[in-house]
């Protein structure tokens, strides 16, 4: 059962379009009609009414509304047509718990909404949590079929707009918490690695298309580590030198599973195989030095190194921001110090 559905019921589906995609950042919605009996509608927490409460059906379908059986006071908006004041009357008559005019912003009927319903959160927090439920969604099903064979790339398109909304609407820092209440290790990695690449590329003022490429890059980097078994992946503690080896397979591994995928851009196969190269060429699986590391590769790596320090493990305390940041401003040569200066600035800027 879904507690988090709102229900538009709207005698205009056509015109309440703007006002169910607003809804639809926050909740689950779900848009009804006037001849709405409501017995098999199942759970829902609020309703949003976008009728004309002049029509007698608009009335019959509130009236059914207010006495379903074991009715708790559910909350009501009316989105009034008029401002008379019998209308307000009207509304509150049938239940309303609020009215606000049927031209206000669908931002601001939101924004009511939310105080009505979960008077405890705001928008960004429900928006945050709802994109990190869309874009898990899709990586729950992207990491599964990963360890078998290809992955769906077109489904994975699904997951990209929700992390740049996320971050864009309600900051880093409540992605990473909301993020952070998943335990499973590669899910809550690939997510948390995707809010801090998109954190970073908006803050660089990327184009759309790159923020875009880089949070697909950051979402699939680590694909390869769902066929790395389970007692490496999972062991708390350090990777002696035999597991290690097999560990570090997961970049070439990723590199292949997205190649015979299909349709995988170039910057994302170059991501998921090169993002443990160093700049000084210490790095994994093709000891790459500095010329042979695009932009991409080398923000991907800042982004991932960070996710890693600052991961919350059962055996191990979260590192603070500033401690991982001094990390990687200490790898210098590795990484490349201007990027590593401007990612510091990113994630400390970043609410
Ligand atoms: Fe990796
Ligand atoms: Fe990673």
């Amino acid at each position: 059962m879904d507690r988090s559905v709102i229900v538009v019921v709207s005698d205009r589906p056509d015109r309440s379009k703007a006002l169910v995609d607003a809804v639809g950042s926050v909740a689950e919605c779900r848009v009804v009609g006037l001849d709405e009996t409501w017995d098999r509608i199942g759970a829902f927490r609020g309703v949003i009414a976008d009728i004309t409460l002049g029509r007698p059906e608009a009335r019959s379908c509130l009236r059914r509304l207010a006495s379903r059986p074991g009715r708790t006071r559910t909350p009501l908006i009316c989105l009034t047509r008029s401002d008379s004041q019998s209308v307000f009357t009207e509304a509150r008559n049938l239940g309303a718990t609020m009215c606000l005019s049927a031209h206000a912003e669908p931002r601001m009927v939101v924004g009511s909404l939310v105080r009505e319903v979960w008077p405890e959160k705001t928008v960004a927090d429900l928006v945050v949590t709802r994109e990190v439920k869309r874009t898990g969604a899709v990586m729950t099903s992207l990491l599964k079929s990963a360890q078998t064979g290809p992955v769906d790339m077109p489904a994975l398109e699904r997951g990209i707009e929700p992390v740049l909304d996320a971050i864009h609407e309600g900051g880093l820092t409540r992605w990473l918490d909301e993020v952070w209440t998943h335990d499973d290790v590669t899910f809550q990695h690939c997510l948390l690695v995707s809010g801090v690449a998109a954190a970073f590329a908006q803050s660089l003022q990327l184009s759309k298309a790159d923020c875009q490429l880089l949070t697909r890059a950051a979402l699939v980097h680590d694909v390869g580590k769902s066929r790395i078994p389970l007692n490496i992946l999972n062991k708390p503690g350090r990777l002696d030198d035999d597991e290690r080896a097999v560990m570090q397979t997961h970049a070439p591994l990723g590199h292949e599973i997205l190649k015979a995928s299909g349709s995988c851009d170039p910057v994302t196969l170059a991501v998921t195989r090169h993002h443990h190269e160093m700049l000084d060429g210490s790095g994994y699986p093709d000891r790459l030095s500095a010329a042979a590391i695009g932009d991409p590769v080398r923000l991907l790596t800042i982004c991932d190194i960070y996710s890693a320090l600052i991961e919350r493990r059962p055996y191990k305390a979260p590192m603070p921001t500033r401690d991982a940041l001094a990390i990687l401003s200490g790898m210098n040569g590795r990484l490349e110090g201007g990027l590593v200066q401007a990612f510091a600035r990113a994630v400390q800027d970043t609410p």
